[in-house]
């Protein structure tokens, strides 16, 4: 049935109507903030490459913790600066670590908000890379017994979920039985299981002064031409126990969103990184796009490709505007 009997813009001519068959939308719940957490008090030091962010101490994000939790954003995710870095990373694993402090801060004056805690070495290891090195490679199965001590610290420490995003091979399978083996077995893994070695992370390494020393992750995070190589990495995390699943990033990677959406029945979380995030604040600043439109817009894309939670920087400016 064509036209003249149908006509496709008759749905299209008034604000409600509009509002009526739109086919997707973008909750507060679907949302997650990323924050970072630094040494110190009163510390609020912003990041120059992401306008709006700031590495924040245990007290700030506390308070900024709360903010977020009355705008009905359901969780947070953290990444720790911490005080002093070494070759095992071993404040990601120390129950005095700058997250597990964070955490256990939060948990008394907000309870009720949901923490995730990323687990990965590179924010904590002296050259930056995500796991114990041997000269410049990474090495896997020696760091899925540092991951899996992370995870189960942050976990006592009031972390809801962890999210390992090391990339290592068989990482989920080692931080499932290091949980299980100590009475968490509860808690959920979110697994950063399509993770591409992309350079839209760039103002995340500042903010989180995680940059390699030397090198790249390419050895180790996926390879951005590949679509069936996700697939494999994706169903690999769901057998090895993760009970959510992430692509990471997004924008670029809208095809495997869909992809995974369509194939797997866990829910499907997509990361708006770092990149995402500048490219819209310089534009804006600019003055070449309208910023509010424009993460709107890409929030939705993210959601229509078949996200289920979109962890983005923009949460809390997005979920004051609604
Ligand atoms: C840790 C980690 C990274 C990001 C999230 N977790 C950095 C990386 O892999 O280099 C990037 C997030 C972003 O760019 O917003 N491995």
């Amino acid at each position: 049935m064509g036209f003249p009997i149908r006509r496709m813009r008759r749905l299209r001519g008034m604000a409600p109507v509009r509002r009526m068959v739109a086919e997707t939308r973008v909750h507060a719940d679907d949302l997650i903030q990323p924050l970072f957490v630094c040494p110190g008090r009163g510390v609020a030091r912003p990041v120059s490459s992401m306008p709006g962010q700031s590495q924040l101490s245990i007290d700030l994000i506390v308070r900024e913790c709360r903010e977020i939790r009355d705008l009905g954003i359901p969780a947070v995710i953290l990444f720790g600066i911490p005080e002093k870095k070494d070759p095992l990373g071993s404040e990601a694993y120390s129950d005095d670590g700058i997250v597990q402090r964070a955490m256990r801060a939060i948990k008394v004056e907000v309870p009720d908000l949901c923490l995730i805690a990323d687990v990965c070495l590179c924010e904590y290891t002296s050259h930056g890379h995500c796991g114990e090195i041997d000269g410049e490679r990474v090495k896997n199965d020696e760091t899925l017994v540092l991951l899996a001590r992370s995870a189960v610290s942050l976990a006592r420490s009031g972390a809801d979920i962890v999210a390992p995003s090391a990339m290592m091979d068989g990482q989920v399978a080692a931080i499932r039985r290091g949980l299980d083996e100590a009475g968490l077995a509860s808690t959920p893994i979110l697994a950063y299981a399509a993770k591409y070695a992309s350079a839209f992370y760039g103002p995340f390494r500042d903010a989180a002064e995680s940059a390699p020393a030397f090198g790249d992750r390419r050895g180790y995070q996926m390879d951005p031409p590949n679509r069936r190589e996700a697939l494999a990495e994706i169903a690999l995390d769901i057998e090895e126990g993760a009970d959510l699943v992430m692509v990471k990033p997004a924008l670029a990677y809208l095809d495997i969103i869909r992809e995974a959406r369509d194939r797997f029945e866990v829910p499907i979380a997509a990361y708006n990184v770092s990149g995402e995030y500048a490219m819209i604040k310089a534009a804006a600043a600019n003055g070449w796009i309208r910023e509010d439109a424009v993460v709107r817009e890409v929030l939705t894309a993210i959601r229509r490709a078949g996200a289920d939670l979109i962890l983005t920087y923009f949460a809390k400016e997005y979920a004051k505007r609604l």
